[in-house]
């Protein structure tokens, strides 16, 4: 099946008892066992059904399919928020000691995990000086766990060299994780080029109307946890957890994602709860037709600001003369990201000024809802940072981010241009005093 196909009915089919036609919403807490022997072939992993929401419920269930089908991988774990499915996907394959080398264009509160949350439990986040393969390949040691990258940064844009950055990864064997939020498996499908795990925000784009904050990860089980024993004894020593079961030998290729479940899902809660799963399902029903508009709303925004004498840089990377634009093409078929950043001339108080000015885009934090957002990340998503780390992480003090969302395009380029000719007006009367 594809994409658009997929979306609307990968993971449920009218179900046997009332034959309902719409995911029913499975509101319950903890299901009835049959006997006591039904209920210990449960806990033994040796049934299929479910015991408890913590663990598995069946409305999280059919999302869980249909983002592993729409990524192309072997199974998902839905979790309350996408930093939830980021922690799970961290210390999923890093303990104490151990090390996860990123790309340095990530989301704010991503760094921040990294940087300063993951290392009060032993796990270093190293951060490359760029998101050139060469770069992340300095920094792989034997304590490495993973190798990060956002396919496409928040906000700086940048796409990633998957292909490339999943070949050093795998030379010196450890899985790549991405971050595929901004991109959405509508866009592009990180497993086809080598990517091991997939995590995404579902808030985002899938999601698509800014209500419901959710996150998945996705296994390509494609990653051998037993060729690399001696790096990954979670998956190849019995867990005392979890009656001595060894992941890799006992789930195959699903060993990833099932102790993702197993061991954090149920002993750490970040539960979605299956009314939003409910909603994230609706929003994912139309998220193919959705990114085709965000693409080509964001391409006539991006092309109006080049052309207007009031904005002083636009980083778009559809244009042909962006460094990422060969990547563009590669991994995204030509449709750059409707998450793009633009800076007015006039610097900070100028970009405040149009950022104030906004009538019909909204003032946010957000990204991926239908609405067009704007952000001033310097000042919110990325204020945790310092200077030089904003400069690296794609983040200029005037810079405004822009997710152009599928309103009108004539509705959403006259609240920027008016936004303009307010800031300009103001910075010549500053100019005149
Ligand atoms: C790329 C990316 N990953 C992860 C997150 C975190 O997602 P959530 O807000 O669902 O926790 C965000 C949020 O903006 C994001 O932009």
């Amino acid at each position: 099946m594809r994409n658009e196909t997929i979306a609307i009915h990968a993971g449920y089919e009218p179900e046997a008892t009332t034959h309902a036609v719409a995911v029913p919403i499975y509101q319950t807490a903890a299901y009835a066992f049959d006997s006591a022997d039904h209920g210990a072939a449960l806990f033994n992993l040796e049934a299929e059904g479910y015991r408890y929401s913590r663990i598995a419920n069946p409305t999280s269930a059919v999302l869980e399919k249909r983002i592993a089908q729409l990524e192309g991988g072997v199974g998902a774990l839905a979790v309350a928020t996408g930093q939830a499915a980021l922690h799970f996907a961290f210390v999923n394959v890093a303990d104490h000691g151990g090390n996860i080398v990123s790309v340095p264009q990530l989301y704010g509160t991503t760094h921040t995990l990294l940087s300063h949350i993951l290392p009060r439990q032993g796990i270093t986040g190293r951060f490359a000086e760029s998101d050139k393969p060469e770069a992340i390949e300095k920094l792989i040691d034997e304590n490495t766990r993973a190798v990060f990258a956002e396919t496409i940064g928040n906000p700086a844009g940048n796409v990633c060299d998957i292909e490339a950055l999943a070949k050093i990864a795998h030379a010196h064997g450890v899985p790549l994780i991405v971050d595929n939020t901004v991109a959405t498996p509508i866009l592009l499908k990180p497993f086809d080029y080598g990517a091991d795990i997939a995590v995404h925000s579902l808030t985002k784009f899938l999601g698509g109307h800014g209500t419901t904050l959710g996150g998945a990860i996705v296994d390509s089980g494609n990653f051998p946890w037993a060729k690399h024993a001696e790096r990954f004894p979670a998956y190849n020593k019995p867990d005392a957890s979890y009656h001595g079961l060894v992941y890799a030998e006992r789930f195959g290729r699903t060993a990833y994602i099932e102790r993702a479940r197993s061991v954090y899902q149920r002993t750490m809660g970040s539960v979605l709860s299956p009314f939003n799963a409910f909603l994230l399902l609706q929003g994912i029903e139309t998220v193919a037709l959705r990114m085709e508009r965000h693409v080509e709303n964001a391409r006539k925004v991006a092309e109006f600001l080049r052309k207007d004498s009031r904005v002083a840089w636009v980083n778009y990377t559809g244009f042909s003369d962006s460094p990422y634009y060969p990547l563009v093409q590669k991994y995204l078929d030509g449709n750059a990201s409707s998450l793009f950043t633009f800076g007015i001339k006039g610097g900070m108080e100028a970009g405040k000024t149009f950022y104030d000015a906004l009538k019909l885009i909204t003032r946010l934090v957000n990204i991926g809802d239908a609405k067009s957002l704007a952000c001033h990340p310097a000042s919110t998503t990325h204020r945790q940072m310092s200077a030089e780390q904003q400069r690296v992480a794609g983040v200029l003090p005037e810079t405004i981010r822009l997710s152009i969302g599928i309103e009108h395009i004539s509705d959403i380029i006259e609240d920027i241009d008016q936004a303009l000719d307010k800031a300009c007006r103001s910075a010549r009367l500053e100019a005149a005093e």
